[in-house]
């Protein structure tokens, strides 16, 4: 299958320190790869290079057939390649709306910007609800929901999501999760770190595990939960969350 983004060999850090290496991996449309690992193995730095937010030293970057490495993040997300950060991800003195509009700046014409919003509000029906109300005011996994439809305004051809389940309990975070697979199947490509190894798996078509700075596995989800090396060596890691 075409992939819509491409990562290969990616070596990757902040300032002049290397913190990832050798890191190959792709998505294709309409499918989640998950990557995965322990504690500062190096995940949010992997997505971040992709986008300009780390130091890309070696490697290259492929958006639908075209090299973008080391594209500016505010290309990458006008060219169609959505981030949703791990922390403060909505502005919070903000309404709903506003957030939604916030996601849209770099497009052009209000009738197709309306028309995403309309889209989008119908997929999280739980801010259609609240849209005049602050972000401020939503629940852990509402603000998700926000930062991840506030993403889909830039009509993203795939959405990188750095632990949009961490923090949430077990209700939201299996909401957002079904949100995740309605967005998947409706053609975007979804790339999601996620220290949950077993909840990330369970989501994803394709995982990713990286391992202090690694790549140490990778391959189809439901292979990766059934291989019993696998298992032993890192569904261990749960225990942390
Ligand atoms: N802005 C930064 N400047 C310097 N070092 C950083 C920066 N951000 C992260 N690091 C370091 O890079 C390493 C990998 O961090 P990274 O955030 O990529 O890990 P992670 O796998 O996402 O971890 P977590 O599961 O805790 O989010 C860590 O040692 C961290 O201290
Ligand atoms: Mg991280």
């Amino acid at each position: 299958m075409q992939a819509i983004l491409e990562a290969k060999n990616i070596e990757a850090g902040y300032g002049d320190v290397v913190i990832i290496r050798d890191i190959t991996m792709d998505i294709a449309a309409g499918e989640i790869a998950a990557v995965v690992g322990p504690n500062g193995s190096g995940k949010s730095t992997l997505i971040k290079s992709i986008l300009g937010f780390a130091t890309l030293f070696r490697g290259s970057v492929i958006f639908m057939g075209e090299e973008i490495t080391g594209i500016a993040s505010n290309k990458a997300v006008n060219l169609g390649i959505g981030y949703v950060p791990q922390i403060d991800n909505v502005f919070s003195n903000l309404t709903i709306l506003e957030n939604l509009d916030m996601g849209a700046y770099s497009r052009k014409g209000k009738d197709s910007i309306k028309a995403s919003k309309k889209g989008i509000l119908e997929i999280f029906p739980e801010l259609e609800a609240r849209k005049k109300g602050l972000a401020g005011n939503l629940s852990g996994g509402e603000r998700q929901m926000l930062a991840i439809a506030r993403a889909m305004m830039a009509e993203p051809k795939v959405l990188l999501l750095d632990e949009p389940l961490a923090s949430l309990s077990p209700k939201p975070s299996a909401v957002i999760e079904s949100k995740l697979k309605q967005i998947s199947k409706a053609g975007i490509a979804i790339i999601i770190v996620e220290q949950n190894v077993r909840k990330a798996l369970d989501i994803s078509n394709w995982g990713y595990v990286i391992v202090n700075g690694a790549l140490v596995m990778k391959g189809k989800s439901t292979e990766l939960l059934a291989d019993d090396s696998f298992k032993k060596r890192f569904l261990g890691l749960e225990q942390e969350n």
